[in-house]
């Protein structure tokens, strides 16, 4: 019986109980057998859930790089390790094999310690789908830098707020990126973040799109030339176990977004197991992930999961929609992927399509289907397992966080029977718990409640990057001694999980995590608006869209609205990026409030969800007569 790939059910109750009974015992024995070390630890685990401190395989000396690189050049050299799909369908497709990748990324290692880049620092990677941001993100952990990657569709507001939130030494972009027949200036993006960042010394650019920029003397530089001259010999800085390997930015429900910082080998060590065990990823398989490496999906099971296991991951530059809608179902066919993962909201989106944009493709050599992000709808699910795995493809709906590092509850494929809407199973060495709102765990079966996790497992956040109180209330105040979520689930006849969605002011669009109040702060700073609120309301495509409630600082009767929604939109669009674009903008007289001033926000969801039959209680509203006229006038 193996412990780190689990291939029937039986073994995986087996494995984890085993991770139940002794953790220690279990994570260090899969450390051990599957991973490359300088040093050993001393201590596999040490935690308190009070301060919050979490600590994995203390003492232990390695570099990550080494593990999903170096090791694969004895037994897989000339194995694909990154294969590159253009957003044009016209140019080709690169292999980067484990040597090329090597070579890559011992370079860009080496341009980043000329440029005066150092253990520790943070270097900011503002770069579109193309080889260069896996190689930067390896060749920051090839010297021990901080690497923090923003998406590059977030805004220039939102991009400066990101660098100096952490200090980031450097940013590494582009002149430009494509997406699908548009291109967008990623470098002009930057110029104009850097006016309000102090900390930045220099700028790598990659060449893209070609476009004709502006290079700031004495701060930006062609990476290309660098690389030329750069060798391809870096020794990898060896690295604590608990050194910082990466921030990676979320939404929180406050205005300023959370910096989690992940360490170096717990990370490592739960990426890699769960890619093994969710994907069941075989020597020959190419995997493909559609996530951004942008986003948490990105880094671990585009880049740092599968290089692990040596596996062939593949990186899209373009959109599910260029050149057409069956662009997704061509690069199957194409390089004939066996593991995909995606997230429902393009399930959703190719649904609506029809079966004209899927039926040319040759989808047999799936053999596991994967999605990410947000709960997944009993129709799209069917679609996808009837439609895209032609019912014999196992859907794992894998349920995890930016906070968790890695997969927390997925069915393991051909061993937990999956049922549509379920993410199923705890991984082995995770321990959920459902909370009721008075604080005690409830117990049982067919029951609801508040998630949270109640044992440290390897891959958890260590903290918010330079907020540690921060860290604790979000996470740790909720529930005594337990790590809370902010999500809901149920918990089935069999211990199934299905998670509800976000109890917090968090709400999830199209699989994106925005927070409310930085939407809100961007709409108030319209000159004309006085207050607003944001909600969700159900869209067949997103899951989730946005519902805005705006408030005018005059009557606003004279204004003309459509103008200053597409001006709202605009300052939206301008602060955080179009992805936090309000759907329906409601213009009121006033909004709910208690007598303490708080927004009831529970009303004005339910109006959002056409839902106002029964309001609840609305005794402590200051301001009753406002919600009929809310009614009155809903979109
Ligand atoms: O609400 C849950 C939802 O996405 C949130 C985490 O978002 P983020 O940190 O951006 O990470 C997304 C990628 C890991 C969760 O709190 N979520 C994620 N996966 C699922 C999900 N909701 C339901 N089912 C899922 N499979």
């Amino acid at each position: 019986m193996s412990t780190y790939h689990i291939k029937h059910l039986e073994e995986y109750f087996h494995v984890y109980r085993k991770s139940v009974r002794d953790a220690e015992t279990f994570w260090a024995e899969i450390a051990e057998e599957h991973f490359l070390w300088r040093k050993k630890w001393q201590q596999v685990l040490s935690w308190d859930f009070t301060k919050p401190e979490v600590k994995w395989f203390e003492g232990a000396q390695l570099n990550i790089t080494e593990n999903c690189i170096d090791r694969h050049l004895t037994s897989r050299p000339h194995k694909t390790a990154i294969l590159f799909e253009p957003n044009d369908p016209k140019d080709d497709a690169q292999h980067i094999t484990y040597k090329q990748l090597y070579e890559r990324v011992n370079k860009f290692a080496n341009v980043l310690k000329e440029r005066g880049i150092k253990k520790g620092d943070r270097v900011c990677i503002y770069l579109p789908m193309i080889p260069e941001l896996a190689v930067s993100v390896l060749a920051c952990a090839r010297i021990g830098a901080i690497h923090s990657v923003v998406f590059a569709g977030f805004s220039a507001t939102a991009l400066a707020t990101r660098i100096n939130d952490s200090s980031c030494k450097m940013v590494i972009t582009s002149d430009g990126s494509y997406r699908g027949a548009k291109t967008i200036d990623l470098k002009g993006i930057v110029d104009e973040a850097l006016n309000e960042c102090k900390s930045v010394e220099s700028v790598l650019v990659a060449q893209r799109i070609h476009s004709d920029i502006t290079m700031k003397d004495g701060r930006d530089t062609w990476l290309q030339p660098l690389l030329d001259a750069a060798s391809t010999i870096c020794e990898p800085e060896v690295m604590d176990a608990e050194d910082p390997l990466f921030i990676l930015y979320t939404s929180g429900s406050t205005g300023q977004p959370k910096g989690m910082v992940h360490t170096t080998a717990g990370y490592m060590v739960y990426a890699a197991y769960t890619f093994k065990n969710v994907f069941q990823y075989q020597e020959d398989d190419v995997y493909w992930c559609t996530a951004d490496i942008g986003w948490i999906t990105g880094h671990s099971y585009i880049v740092y999961g599968p290089l692990a296991n040596g596996a062939t991951t593949v990186m899209f530059e373009g959109v599910p929609s260029y050149p057409d809608f069956g662009r997704f179902w061509q690069l199957v066919a194409k390089h004939k992927v066996n593991q995909f993962y995606t997230a429902p909201t393009a399930i959703r989106a190719l649904a609506k399509q029809g079966l004209e944009v899927v039926e040319p493709y040759d989808l047999s050599s799936l053999k596991v289907l994967g999605t990410v992000g947000e709960p997944i709808n009993e129709e799209a699910w069917h679609w996808y397992n009837d439609n895209i795995g032609k019912k014999k493809s196992p859907i794992v709906d894998t349920w995890w966080q930016t906070e968790t590092g890695g997969i927390m509850i997925s069915p393991i494929p051909f061993s937990t029977p999956t049922k549509p809407t379920y993410a199923t199973l705890p991984m082995p060495g995770i321990q959920p718990a459902l909370m009721n709102e008075n604080g005690q765990e409830i117990k049982g079966n067919q029951v609801e409640g508040r998630l949270c996790i109640k044992f440290p497992w390897p891959s958890m956040a260590r903290t918010i990057w330079g907020n540690h109180q921060r860290y604790k209330d979000t996470y740790f105040s909720a529930f005594e001694n337990k790590y809370f979520t902010g999500d809901g689930a149920l918990r089935d006849e069999v211990g199934y999980y299905r998670i509800t969605g976000r109890v917090d002011d968090v709400i999830i669009v199209s699989g994106h995590n925005l927070g409310t109040a930085p939407i809100e702060d961007a709409i108030n700073e319209h000159p004309a608006v006085a207050e607003s609120a944001i909600v969700g309301f159900p869209h067949d495509i997103k899951g989730n869209a946005l519902y805005g409630y705006v408030t005018f600082k005059d009557t606003g009767e004279s204004r003309d609205h459509t103008n200053v929604r597409t001006e709202i939109n605009q300052l939206i669009t301008e602060r955080i990026g179009p992805i936090a674009k309000l759907d329906k903008i409601q213009f009121t007289k006033g909004l709910p409030k208690t007598r303490s001033g708080k927004i009831m926000r529970r009303i004005l969801r339910k109006i959002a969800h056409k839902d106002t039959s029964n309001l609840g209680d609305t005794s402590t509203l200051l301001n009753p007569e406002v919600v009929q006229s809310i009614i009155d006038n809903a979109l």
